[in-house]
């Protein structure tokens, strides 16, 4: 599974629990991941970098992944519609990157932070997903705008 935005690891530590010990996980953040997991493989660099991505999937000899999992988010400005711009740049990064090296049948899942886009993120990721779910936890604070699109079985 391909892990984007993985710093400081507490989802990469989840997931690898669930993938067991023949799975692994690729971690990319901009940040340095310490944490030493057996079946876990972190990358410092951008997720916009195609070659990171191809070059470190190679070396684990995957082709493509069964999941991909984006909890990416930038520094926040405070200036609102800069950050939901951004934001929302890698989310459709994070869908790029499930359009291009997620198998068929393969899962997704992306943090959203909800602004005017979200419609249009929908239109752009109903089409390659059998099924498209909707996620707000309950331990998200109510003043948060943040959501999570998980996109199933990718066609
Ligand atoms: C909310 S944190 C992720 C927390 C992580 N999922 C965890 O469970 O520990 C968001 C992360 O997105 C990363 N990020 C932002 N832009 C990125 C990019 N272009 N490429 C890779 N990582 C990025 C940030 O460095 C930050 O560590």
């Amino acid at each position: 599974m391909l892990d984007l935005g993985c710093a400081p690891g507490s989802w990469t530590q989840y997931a690898v629990k669930v993938i067991g010990p023949k799975g692994l996980c690729i971690g990319i953040d901009l940040q340095r991941v310490t944490l030493a997991i057996s079946n876990a493989r972190f990358v410092q660099g951008d997720a916009f970098d195609e070659p990171t991505i191809v070059k470190f999937a190679a070396e684990s000899n995957i082709e493509l992944f069964d999941v991909v999992m984006s909890d990416m988010a930038p520094k926040t400005s405070g200036i609102r519609v800069q950050d939901q711009t951004r934001s929302f740049d890698l989310c459709v990064r994070a869908l790029d990157v499930a359009r291009a090296r997620l198998r068929p049948g393969g899962n997704f899942v992306v943090k959203f932070f909800q602004s005017g886009e979200f419609d249009n993120y929908l239109k752009m990721l109903k089409p390659l997903f059998a099924k498209v779910e909707i996620f707000r936890p309950k331990s998200t604070r109510k003043s948060s705008y943040e959501i999570y699109i998980v996109g199933l079985k990718k066609l």
